[in-house]
């Protein structure tokens, strides 16, 4: 690169770096912070590479790129399946429906939205929200990939079938992995049901607080082993 390219991508950089701190409610980072403005750079660059991504034919017919929407800083994250109309309007995930009651649920675990990091595995909407193709999730994985190397959670939550295959592996069954701990890449995943599943089936909110209330024990856990 030239200088006067680089100096460009520099200030591009820092531009991008410091609307994210803006979005994120913070200008300075909190101290002792596992954060370092670095990261949060590398979160910005991997949401550029979405904005620009033609992987799969799915940027055709989207609205907006639906990249991930919380803390940089979060402990938790939620992964779900694919952004839908609502999502596609706004370019935020979960803010229809489903995302009401996934709300009410981080709500429930004593929880703000904004302190956890919510994504999913698909930045686009499938046209008329049908099932995410495999070479679609193959095309999108690595950009989740990157979202969690990244952010580094101590627990990471999944919602839905889509979500538990795509980081556990494409043979296992969400009625039999869910409510159990497993690990991706070292850090503990819970998969639970997806809640627009427990808006067509109100009997499994039994089960997903179940799985919840695991998750908030694996948080209290990994916060006393740190201090
Ligand atoms: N369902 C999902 O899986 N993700 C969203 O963002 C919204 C609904």
């Amino acid at each position: 690169m030239r200088p006067r390219e680089e100096l460009a991508a520099i200030a591009r950089a820092l531009t991008s770096h410091a609307s994210h701190l803006q979005r994120i409610g913070t200008t300075v980072l909190p101290k002792g912070s596992r954060l370092s403005p670095e990261h949060a750079t590398r979160l910005e660059m991997v949401e550029q590479q979405v904005i620009a991504c033609t992987r799969c034919p799915l940027y055709r017919t989207r609205t907006h790129p639906v990249f991930g929407d919380g803390s940089a800083q979060a402990r938790l994250v939620f992964v779900g399946e694919a952004p839908g109309r609502e999502e596609d309007r706004r370019g935020k995930p979960f803010v229809g429906a489903a995302g009401q009651l996934l709300t009410k649920m981080i709500e429930a675990m004593g929880l703000r939205r904004e302190e956890v990091y919510i994504c999913n595995v698909l930045k686009d909407r499938p046209p008329n929200n049908r099932i995410p193709q495999p070479d679609e999730i193959e095309a999108c994985r690595p950009f989740l990939l990157e979202q969690l190397a990244i952010i580094r959670p101590a627990v990471i939550c999944t919602l839905g079938s889509i979500a538990a295959k795509a980081l556990l592996g494409p043979a296992v069954s969400i009625t039999r992995v869910r409510g159990l701990r497993h690990e991706f890449d070292e850090i503990p995943l819970i998969p639970t049901f997806h809640p627009a599943y427990l808006l067509r089936n109100p009997d499994a909110k039994k089960l997903v607080w179940q799985d919840l209330k695991l998750v908030k024990k694996l948080l209290e856990k990994s916060s006393s082993t740190q201090q």
